[in-house]
């Protein structure tokens, strides 16, 4: 029988910390409930099968390939992904974690995830230029995550253990995928630094407050506490200019109905803003103002399981 490995890895949200962490602020990351699964079998010539971008697919490929120094094999690869592609659910990183480890796996070198988590994170870098690296490892250790780098060589991260049934239901909407990349949108935020270097540093310091705010208010369960915080940090996200005029506008209605929203991960200016994440105590009021606008809107599960090994 031709032996076939099949992974999956799953995408991540971010709860709090995006762009500061760019620059070795805090995030709150957390693994969700939509995977991208990578299957692999030897073929006769190289094959692959994707419904999205396999140019992306193609350069993981062969960028893990020359690490394991295995570039002559012929591989047949099969890419299903349930994860919005170029959203800010780190489609991208799944992609590079989950192609990462079944080509560990197919070439039976050792499941270990510090390994797989480090080569991800070059693919990363190649196609972004300046990640911080916390998407990747959320996809590789899944749960919840308190993500700092300190330096190129020093990235720091600590599970944190939530219980996801005792957290509030967050729905998360997507405003349109941003034309933007996320490399574009860093530089964006990289160029505001460079022109308002003190007035950029503030708002990266009030987003480590917020950070900081919610990884208690979270512990706590403190509704009201995790409210606040997301409001807030859509406030410095919008000063931050990552955030276009039509999220603003459905965050806007989402708060004029008692409910809060930030956008979630880069953002996007020029059309979409990619995901948001809303949180509202009765959570249909949030799935209606979605529905109303045309917008694909979702419960999600925080906390799922980091990149495995998937029986065929
Ligand atoms: O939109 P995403 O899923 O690529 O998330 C990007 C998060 C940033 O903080 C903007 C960049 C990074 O590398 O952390």
């Amino acid at each position: 029988m031709v032996k076939t490995v099949r992974v999956s890895a799953p995408g991540k949200i971010i709860l709090s910390g995006e762009h500061a962490v760019v620059y070795g602020k805090p995030a709150i990351l957390a693994a969700v409930n939509r995977r991208l699964f990578v299957s692999i079998k030897k073929s006769t010539k190289n094959e692959i099968i994707a419904s999205e971008s396999p140019e992306l697919v193609e350069f993981a490929r062969d960028f893990v390939l020359r690490a394991l120094g295995k570039q002559k094999e012929k591989l047949k690869i099969k890419i299903f992904s349930e994860i919005p592609v170029g959203s800010g659910m780190g489609s991208s990183a799944a992609l590079a974690v989950a192609m990462t480890a079944a080509l560990f796996k197919f070439f039976n070198q050792p499941f270990n995830k510090e390994k797989i988590n480090e080569i991800a994170y070059e693919i990363e870098k190649k196609q972004h230029g300046n990640p911080s690296g916390g998407d990747n490892t959320t996809s590789t250790y899944g749960g919840f995550l308190w993500y700092r780098k300190e330096a190129e060589f020093l990235k720091l991260f600590k599970p944190l253990d939530f219980d996801f049934e005792k957290l509030p239901r967050f729905v998360l909407i997507n405003t349109g995928r941003p034309l933007e990349t996320t490399g574009e949108m860093v530089t964006k935020v990289r160029k505001l630094y460079e022109k308002k270097p003190r007035q950029t540093e503030e708002i990266f310091q009030k987003i480590e407050k917020a950070t900081k705010k919610l990884l208690v208010a979270l512990r706590e369960k403190n509704d009201g506490e995790i409210g606040e915080v997301i409001r807030e940090n859509e406030q410095l996200l919008e000063k931050l200019g990552v955030v276009g005029n039509s999220a603003k506008r459905i965050i806007k209605e989402i708060e004029g109905v008692g409910g809060v929203a930030k956008v979630c991960g880069a953002g996007g200016v020029k059309e979409g803003s990619g995901i948001i994440l809303g949180f509202h105590p009765r959570k249909n009021s949030l799935l209606e103002i979605a529905k109303e606008r045309n917008l694909s809107a979702f419960e999600v599960k925080l906390g799922e399981e980091g990149v495995k090994i998937e029986k065929n």
